[in-house]
């Protein structure tokens, strides 16, 4: 008896060949303050983002560390961008350096800027930040006036409000002086998975509001894992958001505020944004003008598109200790934006 031949089925599957995906973008991207606490990590983590082809280091000559210096020790990861290093001197127009450094930048991230002390509040860093934001976003409006400007300096809460207005008053867009919070989202994703035990990766708590005290407010009613928290636990879990930042402070013990989580915080940011301008749309919380409530600059969920900011996103649904809480919010931050505002109108 002849066994029959067993058909040729093939004992695994051939895939699909994968969609061909986009080749990485190359934009250029400077970190200005980017020889300071956050600005080092930051600039290592963006020289490691596929979509980075050119980085500029912008800092003062009073700082620690020399542009160059950062820049050479960065040159050297296996990545495909260049990196560089531009100084200024303290003082002087840094016209020179700071028009190579700007040019054709897509984004530039702002760093610079003095950190809290111990018993410090972030409105104390006010005027002198203010000063610094200043100069460095009037160069930008000078030399990358397309780019993204993604304000890190505090307090954030009236800083962007000043910068944004001065854009406005030079005929350039608002939208794209944007004040970055993400640092408040990771705090917020990271607490809700030690209280949960759920992975914090998969967590997306939005953080609303403003980047200082009372202003933040996490909406964990809006997060799967963040829905699980028993209520009598929620009023803890939103002053620890809002508190993080200050136990950092504490914690180092007047040599500074939090640097290396916000480098992390910067680059989740700083990536979303190069994404989006690449035609890939990312969903993120950040401080910039708004009219989804009646306080003209606020923290909410943006999608980022390939000019910046595409589309601000409403509040959605709070609850009750949520819906309390924002009256809460919106008291302290209008005081705050209005600083700011002020700011503009006495310095434009
Ligand atoms: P740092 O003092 O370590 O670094 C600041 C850097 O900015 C220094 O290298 C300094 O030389 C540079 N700088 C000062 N003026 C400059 C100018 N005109 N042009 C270019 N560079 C200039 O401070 P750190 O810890 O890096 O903090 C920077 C800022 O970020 C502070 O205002 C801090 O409050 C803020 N921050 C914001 C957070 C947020 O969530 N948005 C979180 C943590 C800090």
């Amino acid at each position: 008896k002849v066994k029959a031949k067993a058909t040729a089925e093939p004992k695994y599957k051939v895939k699909a060949k994968p969609k061909e995906s986009k080749p990485p973008a190359s934009f250029k991207v400077c970190v200005c303050g980017g020889c300071g606490g956050i600005g080092q990590p930051l600039a290592m983590l963006m020289a490691m983002d596929r979509n980075v082809g050119e980085l500029c280091i912008y800092d003062l000559n009073i700082s620690p560390m020399p542009p160059a210096g950062v820049a050479q020790d960065l040159v050297h990861l296996e990545r495909k961008c260049t990196v560089k290093g531009y100084i200024g001197e303290v003082g002087q127009p840094p016209v020179k350096f700071m028009e190579e450094a700007l040019t054709g930048c897509n984004l530039v991230l702002i760093p610079a800027g003095l950190p809290r002390k111990p018993g410090q509040t972030r409105d104390d860093l006010f005027k002198v930040n203010a000063d610094i934001a200043k100069g460095i976003v009037e160069a930008c409006a000078k030399y990358c006036p397309e780019a993204v400007l993604a304000m890190i300096v505090n307090p954030v809460n009236s800083i962007v409000p000043a910068m944004a207005e001065l854009y406005k008053k030079k005929g350039l867009d608002p939208m794209k002086i944007i004040g970055v919070t993400t640092l408040d989202v990771v705090r917020a994703n990271k607490f809700v998975g030690e209280e949960t035990g759920k992975n914090p990766n998969f967590i997306s708590v939005p953080v609303i509001g403003g980047h200082a005290g009372t202003t933040i407010l996490p909406l964990f009613s809006q997060d799967k894992a963040g829905k699980l928290l028993p209520a009598e636990k929620v009023p803890d879990m939103d002053k620890h958001v809002q508190d993080a930042g200050t136990d950092v402070v504490n914690a180092k013990n007047g040599k500074g505020s939090a640097t290396l989580s916000m480098a992390y915080a910067g680059a989740r940011f700083g990536s979303a944004i190069l994404s989006g301008l690449s035609g890939r749309k990312r969903t993120e919380c950040a401080y910039c003008a708004s009219t989804v409530t009646d306080i003209p600059y606020f923290a909410q969920k943006v999608v980022l598109g390939p000019k910046g900011i595409e589309k601000v996103l409403p509040l959605g649904e709070l609850n009750e200790h949520e819906t309390k809480r924002l009256a809460e919010v919106k008291e302290q931050l209008k005081g705050e934006v209005e600083t700011g505002l002020k700011y503009a109108e006495a310095n434009s």
